[in-house]
């Protein structure tokens, strides 16, 4: 049995990344799961949060190994993390096509965070198509949603028409999610039992099915 690597990625900056990986991993982690973390992003957001996380909580081992490399080195690496590891999560960066596309190409499912608004939807395209011609696995991820919003069920409306993977579970738009990684840390962690903490755990239950 060898763990699945998903790749977080989406060209659009500050789609939310970064977040759905750390909140992902650690509620995987919460969970028992071995969880190895590749962070492909010369912004190295997530080598920062693995950083702190390290001088918060010691070298204690919680299951958790999180490298930085280049991207064109993920086809050395991958492999033996997938012996090695439950999941393996590539977070990418923005921008950059060819470490996306590299990314995507050693995935077993590619997740694609987007903001309910129509420049986020705009954006989501080319690197879903990607995936898609690749004959990868890929899944929308609705995340920073208004409690109530007209716009954001536009959006959602749209996604549906255009036939897009969407994940039926979403994230809000919550301050507990940049709150617990600013602790080093997930919510799923700190707050299993809070809104945010909910919506982390179906997602990944989702994901975790999707990767069976
Ligand atoms: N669900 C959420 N609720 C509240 N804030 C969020 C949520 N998701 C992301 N954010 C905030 O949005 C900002 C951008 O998020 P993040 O860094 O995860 O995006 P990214 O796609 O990784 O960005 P980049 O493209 O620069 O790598 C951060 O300040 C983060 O705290
Ligand atoms: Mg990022």
């Amino acid at each position: 049995m060898t763990g699945a690597v998903v790749s977080i990625a989406q060209q659009k900056g500050g789609a939310g990344k970064t977040t759905l990986a750390i909140q992902l991993a650690t509620a995987w982690l919460a969970q028992g799961k071995r969880v190895a973390m590749l962070d492909i992003d010369p912004q190295g957001s997530l080598t920062a949060w693995h950083g702190l996380r390290q001088a918060r909580l010691g070298e204690q081992a919680d299951g958790l190994r999180v490298q930085s490399l280049s991207g064109w080195r993920l086809g050395n690496e991958v492999p033996a993390l997938r012996r090695a590891f439950d999941h393996v999560l590539i977070d990418s960066p923005p921008h950059a096509e060819t470490d996306a596309k590299t990314a995507i190409r050693q995935a077993d499912l590619v997740l694609l965070p987007c903001q309910p608004n129509a420049l986020d939807l705009w954006a989501t395209e080319p690197t879903l198509s990607f995936a898609l011609d690749n004959k990868t696995a890929a899944l929308l991820v609705l995340n920073r949603v208004p409690a109530r919003s007209r716009a954001a069920e536009a959006i959602l409306a749209e996604i549906k028409a255009k036939g897009w993977p969407l994940a039926k579970a979403r994230l809000g738009n919550r301050q507990a999610f940049a709150a617990s990684i600013s602790e080093g840390r997930g919510i799923a962690e700190l707050a299993p039992a809070s809104p945010a903490g909910q919506e982390i755990a179906a997602l990944a239950k989702e994901i975790a099915r999707k990767l069976r």
